[in-house]
């Protein structure tokens, strides 16, 4: 979809659909739906008082304009009592973008002509209209899509407009990706083809990205990443991409992210009941947003050295397949204990953080679908985040906070540390059933040495059962927004 801006007045926009959105109250007294109105003889405002919209946020109209004003289609869009900002702009573009899905032209008037509520219309647009649809054939395969996108802005506008919408593209495609990645079904996208797809991103980025197969990753000691991967057919990958500022200047902050890469979960030898198992090609989500928000910091050309790392395979009950009772070196050098063989994602995680530490960075962020418990805790909609600085959790909050994801802190509860002690090795790689999502991250915790480091369990949000806000069913991208704010408040 190609993103342009306008100034044309409302009756005038060239498009298919045009959305505007209102503020909560009496939708008559609204001037833009006065402005409207007018054109349109008085139809808009009482198609809004027989359907008793009130503006809450969400709430939405559609109606044909029948010729009356250029635009075909009217969307009248909720925004809710608040002043509106970035995420309302983001909300109202998303559903225009998913209403006018077939049409060649949706347009969205910028609730506000800043740069960032610009930037997120352009996001909108782009996020609202996607769709997994590679695997379609005949009748299924959708025959038209939007093609053009206008931002229309009105009133005097701030900083350089243009610029905005490049980077809300940016953005934008940088959670579709998560996205197609994520909806990839795991018998095309193995660790193999994730690695390729790691690799083909950062090329169109000028990211550089280092891939180890397994005989690399043998000689790299990471022994935790391989005891995963044992009863897989498939070899795993571990990727790590970097992004170096050109001209970089001294003093450059460097961040780390780390994803979890698991392209299928079983459960390995503890199988997971069928039920469990529908939806766990989504276990590379962690990863597919490490290389997502790789690529987007050099598109966004942040002043920030960005690294990813993503350690990469499959959990399967294959005749080698490692057991409950084994024990591993980790490539940190502490023994592990394996309990439960579904308890896969932290074992590649620790090396994985093992390896983060040695690139000496800022901070260390990890993403990963990394338990059930976390969902248990907090729904579908809301990632844990586990933090060993408070610094570093008050800035991640923020950063949630500003790019409208629901992110809440978890506590590393001390007293739990005790339930990973083994008898036989340095640590067992599970507790006991209560506190799980706080055991995970407690045992990701022996591996980060004295960094300053974060955790996103994002088990729940990352894939969902149907659509929430900007959220699509599926694939989410979720955690590509807060970790863009996070850096670009970094540089500021
Ligand atoms: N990938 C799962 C966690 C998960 C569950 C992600 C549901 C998305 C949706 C993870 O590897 C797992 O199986 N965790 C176990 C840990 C347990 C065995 C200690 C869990 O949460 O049950
Ligand atoms: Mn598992
Ligand atoms: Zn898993």
């Amino acid at each position: 979809m190609n993103i342009e801006l306008t100034t044309d007045g409302l009756t005038a926009v060239p498009a298919d659909l045009l959305a505007v959105g209102i503020r909560a109250g009496d939708p008559a007294k609204d001037a833009t739906v006065r402005e409207l109105d007018r054109a349109l003889g008085g139809a808009l405002s009482k198609l809004l008082a027989d359907e008793d919209f009130k503006g809450k946020l969400g709430e939405s109209v559609v109606m044909h304009t029948t010729g009356r004003i250029k635009a075909g289609r009217v969307l009248v869009y909720g925004l809710g009592k608040d002043k509106p900002g970035a995420n309302e702009a983001r909300a109202l573009a998303t559903r225009a973008a998913a209403v006018g899905r077939s049409l060649a032209t949706v347009a969205v008037l910028a609730p506000s002509v800043t740069p960032e509520a610009v930037q997120s219309a352009a996001e909108g647009l782009t996020l609202g209209g996607y769709r997994f649809t590679r695997y379609l054939t005949g009748e299924r395969k959708p025959k038209r899509q939007t093609s053009k996108g206008l931002v229309v802005v009105h009133g005097k506008p701030k900083g350089d407009l243009k610029r905005s919408l490049e980077r809300g593209r940016a953005v934008a495609d940088a959670m579709n990706l998560v996205r197609d990645l994520v909806n990839s079904p795991p018998n095309d996208l193995h660790p193999v083809a994730l690695a390729d797809a790691a690799k083909k991103a950062a090329g169109e980025a000028g990211v550089t990205c280092k891939i180890w197969d397994k005989k690399e990753i043998q000689k790299q000691n990471m022994h935790l990443l391989l005891a995963v991967n044992r009863g897989s057919g498939i070899e795993p990958r571990f990727v790590h991409l970097s992004y170096v500022p050109k001209g970089a200047k001294k003093g450059l902050r460097k961040v780390v992210f780390v994803g979890k890469g698991l392209t299928f979960d079983s459960g390995g030898l503890c199988i997971k009941p069928a039920k469990s198992m529908i939806d766990m090609k989504c276990d590379m989500a962690g990863a597919a947003v490490t290389i997502a928000v790789v690529v987007a910091a050099a598109k966004l050309k942040l002043p920030i050295e960005v690294h990813g790392l993503i350690a990469s395979t499959e959990n399967m009950p294959g005749p080698d397949a490692y057991r409950p009772g084994d024990v591993f070196p980790s490539l940190d050098g502490k023994s592990v204990e394996i309990i439960n063989t579904d308890a896969e994602g932290r074992l590649v995680l620790a090396d994985a953080l093992a390896f983060a530490r040695k690139l000496e960075p800022d901070y260390v962020i990890d993403h990963a679908t990394l338990t059930g418990a976390c969902m248990v805790a907090l729904g579908p909609w809301t990632a844990g985040l586990f933090a060993n600085d408070d610094g570093l959790a008050k800035r991640y909050l923020a950063a949630s906070t500003a790019a409208g994801e629901q992110v809440w802190r978890m506590p590393l509860v001390e007293d739990l540390r005790e339930t990973l002690k083994s008898d036989v090795a340095d640590l067992k790689h599970t507790g006991e059933q209560y506190g799980g999502a706080i055991t995970a991250a407690l045992f990701l915790r022996e591996f980060v040495g004295d960094s300053k480091w974060a955790h996103m369990d994002i088990a729940g949000p990352a894939f969902l059962e149907r659509s929430h806000g900007i959220y699509p069913k599926g694939g989410t991208g979720f955690g590509v927004l807060t970790a863009l704010h996070f850096l670009e408040a970094l540089a500021r």
